[in-house]
């Protein structure tokens, strides 16, 4: 089978090859998935890069997420119930840009027949992400305002629907004009236009003020820098702001005073590790939850174009041009 492999971090294009490897075999508890898609997304290339937090045994192969079908059991009930079912299959260490993979059985998602296959590739990470930031880590009401950055992405996308479905007034921040008539055309309540490397911080304050008639309690960042610290200025007394991303790379200047005065607090989340806190009804539900709003439209996926894992290239470079809107599948089938 071919797998995409890298032997050490680096820029994406240098160091990703297409590599032939020995079909796996599954142990005791595991399945082995014939992979069909997986996205591109940012933490598979920060990944690549080496800067994603924590570092692969190398050589690896890359991939959080993605869909196959589970075609062989290593033993045990569960993988005996999975055989022949579509299932997602998050990893927390890569993996899933290969034409199979063996993982333990307790950890694939089964997933609907019916849901199209580029939904099914991107069911959980940002879907997830969206859905527990919202409802359980900021836990934002009803008619509250929620400001988020970088709302252009699939996951910013998700939030505008998620917050008309749940009645939750977002503010989308983008940094480049043609986003703003294009996020308004998809349904965004407020946009505001704001370039941290251009603009002077203050203004994003007086916008958020403006569209909210004052500073709002609830914020969500996966950018990071001097963005970051421009959206702690739009808080309200007792606001939070959740870091979520390091999409400039860059760190966050705070003024502790800032925080202080009006005891606002700025948390980091990460799915992986929350997700590991949860016990098995809460990740059903989670799951259900997913389910249900992905195949309603809510927390579905733009799909953009899927490339064969042999344009890996392609389409790694695809996925990091600037503006480009839409999620880079691969192919694996
Ligand atoms: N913590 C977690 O567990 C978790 C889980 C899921 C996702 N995430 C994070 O959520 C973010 C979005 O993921 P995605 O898959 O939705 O991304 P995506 O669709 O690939 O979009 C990336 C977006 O980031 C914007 N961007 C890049 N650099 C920027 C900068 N310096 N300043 C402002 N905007 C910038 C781009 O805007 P332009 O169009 O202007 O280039 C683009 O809209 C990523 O950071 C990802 O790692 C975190």
């Amino acid at each position: 089978m071919r797998a995409v492999r890298f032997s050490q971090c680096g820029d994406p294009r240098d160091v990703l090859r297409v590599e032939e490897r020995p079909d796996p075999i599954p142990g005791p508890a595991e399945v082995r998935v014939r992979m069909l898609a997986a996205p591109i997304n940012p933490s598979d290339l920060l990944f690549i890069r080496g800067t994603y937090g924590r570092c692969p045994p190398l050589p690896a192969t890359p991939g959080f997420e993605g869909v196959g079908m589970v075609e062989a059991s290593g033993g045990g009930w569960l993988g005996h119930l999975l055989t022949g079912r579509r299932v997602c299959v998050p990893l927390r260490d890569g993996g899933t840009w290969s034409e199979q993979t063996v993982v333990p059985a307790r950890r694939v998602i089964p997933l609907p027949a019916d849901l199209p296959l580029a939904q099914a590739a991107t069911f959980f990470v940002n879907p997830a992400t969206a859905w527990v930031l919202t409802r359980h880590v900021l836990r934002v009401p009803r008619g509250a305002w929620l400001l988020q950055t970088a709302a252009g992405s699939a996951l910013g996308r998700m939030m505008v629907r998620l917050g008309r479905h749940l009645g939750i007034h977002v503010i989308s921040v983008v940094r480049r004009p043609e986003q703003v008539e294009w996020l308004m055309s998809l349904g965004a309540e407020q946009v505001i236009l704001f370039d941290a490397d251009r603009d002077a911080p203050e203004r994003l304050v007086e916008a958020v003020h403006r569209t909210a008639g004052g500073p709002v309690s609830y914020a969500m960042d996966p950018v990071g820098g001097s963005l970051a610290a421009a959206v702690l200025g739009s808080l309200a007394p007792g606001g939070r702001l959740v870091l979520f991303g390091t999409l400039s790379g860059r760190p966050v200047e705070l003024d502790p005073r800032d925080l202080m005065t009006g005891q606002r607090s700025v948390e980091g989340f990460w799915l992986g590790p929350w997700l590991e806190a949860q016990n098995l009804p809460g990740r059903l539900r989670l799951v259900r939850s997913l389910t249900r709003l992905v195949r309603r439209g809510v927390l579905a996926t733009d799909p953009g174009p899927m490339f064969p894992l042999s344009e890996i290239m392609a389409a790694v470079c695809r996925a990091e041009e600037p503006g480009s809107a839409d999620k880079v599948l691969l192919s694996l089938s």
